[in-house]
């Protein structure tokens, strides 16, 4: 028989973060160094590793899976798992979802309703053309925003992701709730976490939800909502523009101990929290002992899930607490 997925603090893991490429087609300048390099291509899961792999999780608990990357749609052959991991909705698993910068939603956001994809997150960190090219450094934001709508038009209910950014961004945010607003999507604000080195020092960039929170409180009436989707964002409803506005605060408001997932990079390695090193190689045991083996290092790995990551808010002058970068795991 299977065992359920529990980690050695007692916690339910029912939720995969699958990264299918640590490749991206911007260079968000929170997230990469403008000279960022990635995985050789001979590391990286084949389409039907990524299939067994997820297949494994489903069947040993998982009821939700997100496509992650780097960027999820520059992934060749991401259609196909797509469809394949879909095929279990309704048996097994109740979501399939996707986290993405829009630059190809254009092109896919068809392909992804047709494959079971309901829901999307989708990251805009500014409405101004300019400031989106100066943030993304590569992105274009007609074409995302071009994307976001073909999104809508396919039957996809859209989250934005909007990280906030002290002095970049801070002043978008309400226009941001506005647009969301008349769009008829969520907002998330997320907090920036120091992962992997950057050529910006996060510390100046860092915004803390509390307070963006409190400065929202005082235009609008925030009512906190019972609602959730398995994520770590907490929701709340800004009743004068009927937005459910999430928050995701892993500096000022740690939600650690509801923590019910796991993520897999796009080389096998599953990662146990997004704010440690401790991984264990999927790729590796499921090539050389099969299914069984494939059991085995899930079992190991989710021993060594970490209770919470021990991100700092000031790192002036030293290392992030992770090496990596947050396109390595998809977030
Ligand atoms: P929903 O299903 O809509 O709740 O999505 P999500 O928030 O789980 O996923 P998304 O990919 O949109 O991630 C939004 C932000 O949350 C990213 O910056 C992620 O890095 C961050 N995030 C997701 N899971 C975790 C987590 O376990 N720990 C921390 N610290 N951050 C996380
Ligand atoms: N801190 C917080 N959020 C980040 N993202 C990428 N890098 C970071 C970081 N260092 C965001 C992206 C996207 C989500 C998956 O993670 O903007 O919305
Ligand atoms: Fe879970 Fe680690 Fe994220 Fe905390 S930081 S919620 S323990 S993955």
């Amino acid at each position: 028989p299977l065992n359920a997925l529990t980690d050695g603090l007692g916690r339910r893991i029912t939720y995969l973060r699958l990264s299918v490429t640590d490749r991206c087609d911007m260079r968000c300048r929170y997230c990469m160094s403008e000279a960022m390099t990635f995985m050789p291509r001979a590391k990286i899961l084949s389409l039907e590793e990524m299939e067994t792999i997820a297949d494994r999780f489903i069947a040993r608990g998982v009821r939700k899976i997100r496509l992650t990357g780097g960027e999820p749609l520059v992934r060749r052959g991401l259609d196909r798992v797509a469809r394949h991991i879909g095929g279990h909705i309704g048996t097994g698993l109740d979501e399939l979802t996707l986290t993405t910068n829009g630059n190809r939603l254009d092109e896919m956001a068809d392909t992804l309703f047709d494959a079971g994809v309901r829901r999307i997150n989708v990251s805009i960190d500014s409405l101004n053309a300019d400031r989106f090219r100066h943030i993304t450094r590569w992105g274009n934001l007609d074409r995302v925003l071009r994307g976001v709508a073909a999104a809508k038009a396919a039957g996809l209910a859209i989250k934005i992701n909007m990280v906030a950014l002290k002095g970049l961004n801070e002043d978008e945010i309400e226009p941001m709730l506005r647009w969301c607003g008349d769009q008829g999507f969520g907002l998330t604000l997320i907090e920036t976490m120091p992962l992997g080195q950057v050529e910006e020092d996060r510390t100046d960039r860092f915004l803390p939800l509390t307070e963006v929170r409190a400065r929202l409180s005082e235009r609008f009436t925030l009512k906190p909502i019972d609602f959730s989707t398995g994520g770590p964002a907490r929701y709340s409803l800004v009743e004068e523009l009927g937005v459910r506005l999430g928050l995701i605060s892993p500096l000022t408001r740690n939600f650690c101990d509801g923590c019910n997932r796991v993520r897999l990079t796009a080389s096998g390695k599953l990662y146990m929290c997004l704010g440690h090193d401790d991984r264990v190689d999927l790729k590796q045991a499921l090539n050389e002992g099969g299914i069984d083996a494939l059991d085995a290092a899930i079992d190991t790995a989710l021993r060594l899930k970490p209770a919470r990551h021990d991100f700092r808010i000031d790192t002036r002058g030293q290392s992030p607490a992770v090496e990596r970068h947050m396109s390595v795991t998809g977030g």
